[in-house]
């Protein structure tokens, strides 16, 4: 029996759980690198498809082994009926991120071994999930919309067929590097809260679509995944760009969390922050519309206001979720779809993460310091008060 209360890291911070040759977050110099590859390497020359290979199998593929790879995706992107079914009746009602939650989960009805763990069933499983969140991502949009299903073009690559199931419109070359990009920011983040939650699932002994839908429900979270869809509605509560240091001010006065800022690991700004950043200004060039100019100039003026503020002194920066919105937007996509896209890319970060853990799988249950009374003596219902 402990005499005296144990060390509590709350919330597991600063805690070990694993180790992992899947990334390294460097939280106090802002670096990233999946495989030991560079998020900037990468971001600038790879594509979504090389990245997850890369991820899972912890080695760029040869051109053999990605258009293997790729053919295997292109074939699975297309959804079963009742999915669809159950997508168009939820649309009107419920959270994209409930319903990714729900349409994923009906995928094991679809797989006919779906406690299979070997290491090729496992891959197998991740790949059906990696070609098939875009397009129920993409469905829950057309149908949030009330506009028919778009069939997929496997003439695309995954994000690329994301936007045209979204839109109706195959992306131009610019376009399609903006997607990209995005998958490739957000496909993995060692054991942050979703990959986390997926590898507790997974220790269980679970199946890959149990330990998915894990991951779906906790990345919704505002604190987590549900911050980009959060960050746009407070740029789009500030209206209007000379309001933006007065909204900040007040809310951080008020205790608020500004969305989009801050992060448990990285305490410089977020490096692919900085890589959106980038391609934000790029299409600022382009011609964008009024809208995304007046986010833009809200989302900069925010950040330059945080970084004085909060930056140096609390460590509080820009993260990926901040100006993931306004990029979207240059997209023309819906906010209520952020988070359903960073599913479809995450994946790519959970599967690996599945793969690299049931390697040398261990149950995982952590300890809490019981504070209640002990032996409290049991009182008919009568007697109580
Ligand atoms: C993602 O982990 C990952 O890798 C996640 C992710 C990934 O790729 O998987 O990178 C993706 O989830 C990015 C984070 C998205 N979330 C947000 O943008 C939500 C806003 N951020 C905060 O809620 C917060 O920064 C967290 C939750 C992200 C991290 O918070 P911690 O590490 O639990 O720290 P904390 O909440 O205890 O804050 C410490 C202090 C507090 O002030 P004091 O009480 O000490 O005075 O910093 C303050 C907080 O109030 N603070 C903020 C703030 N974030 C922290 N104050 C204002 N605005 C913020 N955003």
């Amino acid at each position: 029996m402990l005499t005296q209360k144990p060390t509590i890291n709350y919330g597991l911070e600063g805690i070990y759980v694993d180790e992992s040759a899947i990334s390294k977050v460097d939280g106090q110099n802002g670096r990233l690198w999946y495989r030991g590859y560079s998020i900037e390497e990468l971001a600038d020359k790879s594509n979504f498809e090389e990245v997850s290979y890369l991820l899972i199998y912890g080695k760029l593929p040869t051109k053999t082994e990605f258009d293997e790879f790729v053919m295997k995706l292109k074939d699975r992107t297309g959804l079963p009926d009742e999915v669809k079914r159950v997508i168009r009746k939820m649309a009107p009602i419920a959270h994209p991120m409930d319903i990714m939650r729900t349409a994923t989960s009906m995928l094991v009805m679809y797989d006919k071994d779906p406690n299979n763990r070997d290491l090729e069933s496992t891959v197998d499983k991740i790949i059906t999930l990696l070609a098939k969140l875009p397009s129920i991502a993409a469905a829950i949009g057309r149908f949030r919309e009330k506009k028919r299903y778009i069939e997929p073009d496997s003439s695309l690559n995954l994000s690329e067929n994301f936007l045209y199931m979204l839109t109706g419109r195959r992306p131009n070359k610019f376009e399609g590097k903006l997607i990209d990009l995005m998958f490739i920011l957000h496909a993995e983040h060692s054991t942050n809260a979703s990959t986390f939650s997926v590898l507790v699932t997974a220790s269980t002994l679970a199946d890959v679509y149990a330990a998915t839908t894990t991951g779906i429900g906790t990345l919704k979270g505002p604190l987590h995944g549900g911050a980009d869809e959060a960050a746009l509605n407070m740029i789009k509560a500030i209206g209007d760009p000379d309001n933006t240091e007065k909204y900040i001010e007040e809310a951080l006065e008020g205790k608020q969390k500004i969305m989009g800022f801050g992060h448990r690991v990285y305490k410089a700004y977020d490096p692919r922050a900085k890589l959106v950043r980038s391609y934000l200004e790029e299409s600022l060039i382009k011609e964008p519309t009024d809208e995304v100019r007046r986010l833009l100039q809200i989302a900069l003026r925010a950040e330059k206001l945080m970084i004085e503020k909060l930056g140096k002194s609390k460590g509080i920066w820009p993260n990926i979720d901040f100006l993931a919105g306004p990029l979207y937007r240059v997209l023309g996509i819906d906010s209520k779809l952020f988070t359903p896209i960073f599913v479809a890319s995450r994946m790519s970060g959970w599967g690996s993460h599945i793969v690299e853990y049931w390697n040398n799988n261990k149950l995982v249950r952590p300890l809490e310091y019981y504070t209640g009374p002990l032996d409290v003596p049991y009182k008919p219902i009568e007697l109580r008060q």
